[in-house]
């Protein structure tokens, strides 16, 4: 292909691009996966949703949400609209002009970045890649997936990057359940394997989201999203060790964190709590850390984090240990009432959540375990499935102490203060109550 063809097939995408002609596949509808395609088929594109999860795609035809932050309602008028449509057909990648690809990116059980998903997913790409595309990845990975695990698998089918289909990184940044920052609003990062394939994602995903930030690279792209989540752990990790200080000290994290705040320069806020959540926080790091260990290098700073973070579940129980003890009872025969299980407040997601490791270590001193969230209707422990119970003032009043391991905003404090026998609380929802029967962390 000369030179004047390779503009023209830049300047064709652009062009469909601006008349909104352009055909957008999201492969992998989760908590990702979902949101943005909706987000491009506001901004008037033609989107189709792909995952290999026949449930979801089901659901998601039948305009039915499995996302909290995404309406039903939204979904149907956009699918009404001819704008979304889902299916686990990847050979609808046949005639799509940009593919973006959410899927997981997990650790393995040796805690190593497990990539097959990605890798099937470009698998798959490969199967349909044709002259005139933009391949974006979003999903978090270590520095160096794009140009060294998807460029070349891409690039093995004898098309041309930068000529023939356009590669960049441009990672997701989504925070369920924020109430103010959506995909839309959120500022979008985007590295290109070439300049090219920079203007071209720049461009796309301007159409859709207000600010995009391209960068010199994919692997600046991939590092930028590591340094975020790292920052995160590493400052959780600071402020939940704080707070053990704090425990040794006789005095409350809360007022420490409260005072520091006042100063309005050189300090930033991160709060303790039950431990690490969710599929990113607890994960991302990882994948940094396994990357520099291929360069003989050791992230001291994410395994210590690590180490602090992991051991917060450990913490809690050691408190509800005292909780118990305080009134004459052991753990073996006492019923515990964990209030929350999603990883934070006011989401479904019980990935990686600390309540999992507490319920855990509760199950194997004997305790009995109750839990409520709303969000979370069952979950399963060991091959057990648990229900969410009612909070009832019958349920509050059985159990041997009643843990806040996640601050959902429905949860009535003043009523569960006033009826708990005993409450260890990880969030200080019970911020001035002096009562004798509350531990916090
Ligand atoms: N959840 C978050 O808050 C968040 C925020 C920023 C970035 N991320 C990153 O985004 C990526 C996706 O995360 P998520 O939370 O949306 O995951 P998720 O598990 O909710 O969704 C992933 C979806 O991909 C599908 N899938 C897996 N393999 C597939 C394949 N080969 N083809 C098609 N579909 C496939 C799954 O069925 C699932 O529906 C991860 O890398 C994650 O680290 C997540």
């Amino acid at each position: 292909m000369n030179d004047s063809m390779k503009v023209s097939q830049k300047e064709l995408l652009l062009e469909k691009i601006s008349q909104r002609t352009l055909r957008v596949a999201v492969i992998g509808l989760g908590y990702v996966g979902l949101p943005l395609v909706t987000t491009f088929a506001k901004a008037g594109f033609r989107v189709t949703g792909v995952d290999i999860d026949q449930n979801k795609v089901e659901r998601a035809n039948k305009g039915e949400s499995y996302i909290a932050d995404i309406p039903s309602s939204l979904l149907r008028e956009l699918i009404d609209e001819e704008k979304l449509g889902f299916t686990s057909d990847f050979s609808a990648l046949d005639e799509q002009d940009a593919v973006i690809v959410c899927v997981p990116t997990p650790l393995g059980k040796t805690r190593d970045p497990d990539l097959s998903y990605v890798l099937s997913a470009t698998q798959r790409i490969k199967e349909h890649l044709h002259s005139g595309q933009i391949i974006t990845l979003e999903s978090t990975t270590y520095p160096g997936t794009t140009d060294e695990i998807v460029l070349p698998e891409l690039e093995s089918t004898g098309l041309r990057v930068g000529v023939d289909f356009f590669l960049a990184f441009s990672p997701e940044r989504i925070d369920p359940g924020n109430p103010d920052f959506d995909v839309h609003n959120t500022p979008k990062i985007v590295g290109g394997v070439t300049s090219d394939c920079t203007e071209l994602a720049r461009t796309l995903y301007s159409s859709a989201i207000e600010q995009i930030v391209p960068v010199s690279s994919t692997r600046v792209a991939e590092t930028a999203k590591i340094l975020e989540n790292t920052f995160r752990a590493v400052n959780i990790g600071l402020v939940n060790e704080i707070a053990i200080i704090c425990d040794k000290l006789g005095i409350s994290v809360w007022d420490v964190i409260d005072a520091a705040s006042t100063k309005p320069f050189g300090f930033m806020k991160f709060l303790p709590g039950p431990g690490l959540g969710g599929h990113c926080i607890p994960v991302d790091p990882h994948y940094l850390s396994w990357k520099l260990k291929t360069l003989n290098y050791n992230t001291r700073f994410i395994q210590l984090a690590t180490e602090i973070n992991t051991s917060m579940p450990d913490y809690v129980v050691e408190k509800i240990g005292e909780a118990l003890n305080e009134q004459f009872r052991s753990f073996n025969g006492s019923t515990i009432l964990l209030l929350g299980v999603a990883y934070k407040r006011n989401i479904n997601d019980v990935r990686e959540s600390p309540a999992l490791d507490i319920m855990q270590k509760l199950k194997t001193k004997k305790s009995t375990i109750v839990y409520n969230d709303e969000y979370v209707p069952s979950l399963v422990l060991d091959d057990e499935t648990l229900y969410s119970q009612p909070l009832t003032q019958e349920l509050l009043q059985t159990a041997d102490c009643v843990v806040v391991v996640t601050d959902h905003s429905y949860y009535d404090v003043p009523w569960i203060v006033r009826d708990a026998k005993y409450i260890v609380d990880t969030h200080n929802v019970t911020k001035g109550y002096s009562n004798k029967n509350i531990l916090r962390i």
